[in-house]
């Protein structure tokens, strides 16, 4: 059975943006897909120190946080939804140190699984979260998972979400399109595409 995992990068482990990754959940469930809801918690987690200890280890050095965890989940799904509350028009904090360090620890272990960000805020800075989220698929070789909409919700508590019904529908989609590219990437059982050697060029050569 297909597995999606879907990332609760917001402190409350049953407020917004865990209503709206339920609503995806329910979708891919309902296509046959096995979802966890994972919370990311209250703990303090360690920002990327760029010590490049994760190119030899394959996970990061800090072991006091949730962050190799949450990598080895990752690794193991057939896709992935991080969430993510709306702070200051960009995502939670906590969940862009923890997914710095999951993504460049995972040095291409992430390529080829679709993926979609989901956002919630009261009323501002939906798509600018959104987009930072999407930037860690596109730079990861992710397909990246569309709706109907960008990928929010709005609401303080989850009983405004309830309320956000052309949310919630946002969701709903979410869910069946990426049953929908998980199965057919399935049944369609292609090669990946083969890598390039990476060619580093930085501005100042
Ligand atoms: C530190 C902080 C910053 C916030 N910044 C924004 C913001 O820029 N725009 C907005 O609409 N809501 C903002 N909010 C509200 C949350 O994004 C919103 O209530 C969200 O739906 C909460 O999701 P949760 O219940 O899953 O934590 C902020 C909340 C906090 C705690």
């Amino acid at each position: 059975m297909k597995k999606v995992l879907l990332v609760n990068g917001s402190p409350h482990k049953e407020g917004c943006v865990y209503t709206a990754l339920s609503e995806v959940a329910d979708s891919l469930g309902k296509n046959g897909i096995e979802t966890q809801i994972y919370h990311i918690g209250v703990k303090p987690v360690h920002g990327c120190i760029a010590c490049g200890k994760c190119a030899e280890l394959g996970k990061c050095v800090f072991k006091d946080d949730v962050c190799n965890e949450l990598l080895g989940l990752m690794q193991q799904a057939d896709g992935i939804v991080i969430g993510s509350p709306v702070y200051y028009a960009g995502p939670n904090g906590s969940l862009c140190a923890l997914l710095d360090r999951i993504f460049y620890s995972a040095n291409g272990k992430l390529s080829n699984k679709p993926a979609a960000a989901v956002v919630s805020c009261r009323r501002g800075g939906a798509s600018a979260a959104f987009d930072r989220l999407n930037k860690y698929f596109t730079i990861s070789h992710m397909p990246i998972v569309s709706s109907q909409y960008w990928n929010s919700v709005h609401g303080l508590t989850p009983e405004d979400v309830k309320k956000d019904l052309e949310g919630l529908q946002t969701m709903r989609t979410l869910g069946n399109n990426m049953a929908w590219l998980i199965n057919s990437i399935d049944k369609a059982n292609l090669n990946v595409p083969e890598k390039e050697e990476w060619i580093p060029t930085h501005f100042i050569r």
